[in-house]
């Protein structure tokens, strides 16, 4: 194993912890490079659940280090909180090592994201309202406060207040709300800095030294491929680059370095958050997918919207992430569905496409083109080997490949690290 990038296919969601949790056992290092703790990323482990937020989904390995770069935007109490749930539940924190580029979320971010949902009023994006976009807009506007600033509390404190003099502004003029205390929040927040500090480094030269001494590195990627800011069903994204090119303005490295870029896909679709979705189930169907497959959202409890596989998404995504391969989570929770229906194209006024649109209103006036195929009943979840899957599963696999062109490698049957099958 060597550079592997691992990325989600459609809205989030897709298992992406679990696969990196299962790969991070051969692994050197692994890698968060962009968004922040609007991820849940669930990792279980012989009947434990961790529920990873900013985190790599490589910690439970000692011997892993776990990286979080200089892409990713960081709320340093949702991170103390995270270090201490995970710490007692007995796993070892001294191997994470956080970028000195990396963004501070601070609490005008959280207000700003509440206040400006609602000032969209019934446009509102759904986000997960932890503080991101407002954080990266900080970030592009060149007016954000880094790791680097926030662990020296002289420099802190002058930016700190500088920015709160003028976020007050907006956020009493623009949106109405309440002032913020610069003051009350570099004395709480001083002392989060203290107690991140210890791990607190330039990333991007471990991760280079990793690669180039020839170390396994994962690369876990956060969100998916259509909330990315450029790439995905704007303005329904997050404020990041979650597609495979992320990761190297993200951790720092060159394309080059990457040797493979495997897309994490659901055997179906889900969303949480506004904007269209194509192959969305408002029946009986859709509810029993949601129920199977628990499918309430890891950070914000959300019911996640759930749909048809959906090919013309997966293509996008082996397009514009450069996929090797695929890993295909939850096929166990379409077992009982008498018929399975996979999209295959769109249909609009004019033309029928294969290709994702670039415009959410064209999307939303899109019709699914699918193909039937057979279900299967069986409980796969004890099933580890491609040839002992019921027969309709193996050719929903197949048929899939097929739609998208590129290979599927692992089949998820489970949550847990050993519920997998590889090809
Ligand atoms: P992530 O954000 O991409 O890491 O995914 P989440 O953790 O938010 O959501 C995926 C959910 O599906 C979690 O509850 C996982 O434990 C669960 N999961 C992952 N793979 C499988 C699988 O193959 N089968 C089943 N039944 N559950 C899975
Ligand atoms: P993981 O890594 C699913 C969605 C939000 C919202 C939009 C913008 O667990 O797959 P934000 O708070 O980022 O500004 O919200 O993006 N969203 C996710 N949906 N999984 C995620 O992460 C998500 N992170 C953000 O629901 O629609
Ligand atoms: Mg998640």
């Amino acid at each position: 194993m060597a550079t592997v990038a691992l990325v989600g296919t459609q809205w989030g969601d897709e298992g992406k912890g679990k696969v990196i949790d299962i790969l991070a056992a051969k692994a050197d290092m692994v890698v968060r490079a962009q968004g922040g703790n609007n991820a849940g990323h669930t990792v279980v482990n012989g009947g434990v659940t961790y529920k990873l937020r900013l985190v790599p989904s490589g910690i439970l390995y000692k011997g892993c280090d776990c990286i979080i770069a200089g892409g990713v935007v960081i709320d340093p109490k949702a991170l103390l909180t995270e270090l201490s749930d995970i710490a007692s539940k007995g796993v070892r924190t001294e191997k994470l090592h956080i970028d000195e580029r990396a963004h501070i979320i601070l609490p005008y971010h959280l207000s700003l994201d509440a206040l400006s949902e609602k000032a969209r009023g019934g446009k509102d994006i759904g986000t997960t309202g932890r503080g991101i976009g407002p954080c990266y807009t900080d970030k592009a506007e060149r007016s954000g406060i880094r790791m680097y600033d926030f662990i020296r509390p002289e420099i802190f404190k002058a930016k700190l207040f500088d920015r709160v003099a003028t976020k007050n502004k907006i956020i009493t003029s623009v949106y109405g709300g309440q002032a913020l205390d610069a003051q009350a929040i570099y004395d709480e927040y001083k002392t989060y800095a203290d107690e991140l500090k210890k791990y607190v480094c330039d990333t991007s030269v471990l991760i280079y030294e990793a690669i180039t001494s020839g170390k396994s590195v994962l690369l876990e990627g956060a969100q998916g491929t259509l909330l990315d800011l450029g790439c995905g069903t704007y303005p329904y994204v997050t404020s990041s680059y979650p597609i495979s090119g992320g990761f190297c303005i993200g951790a720092g490295i060159g394309p080059t370095a990457i040797n493979e870029c495997i897309g994490i896909a659901k055997a179906y679709t889900t969303r949480v958050g506004k904007g269209p979705f194509p192959t969305e189930l408002d029946d009986e169907i859709g509810e029993t997918i949601r129920k199977v497959g628990a499918e309430f959202g890891t950070v914000t409890g959300r019911p996640r919207r759930c749909g048809w596989l959906d090919c013309v998404i997966l293509r996008f995504a082996v397009r514009v992430n450069g996929l090797t391969s695929i890993a295909l989570n939850k096929l166990d929770t379409l077992s009982g569905l008498k018929e399975l229906k996979v999209c295959v194209a769109y249909k609009t006024d004019k033309k029928l496409t294969e290709h994702f649109p670039a415009d959410i209103d064209e999307l939303a006036h899109c019709q699914p083109v699918y193909e039937t195929l057979p279900g299967f009943t069986e409980d796969i979840s004890g099933v580890r080997k491609f040839e002992d899957l019921p027969v309709n599963a193996k050719k929903y696999v197949e048929f899939i490949e097929k739609q998208i062109g590129c290979r599927i490698s692992m089949i998820g049957v489970g949550p847990d690290r050993n519920q997998c099958i590889y090809r």
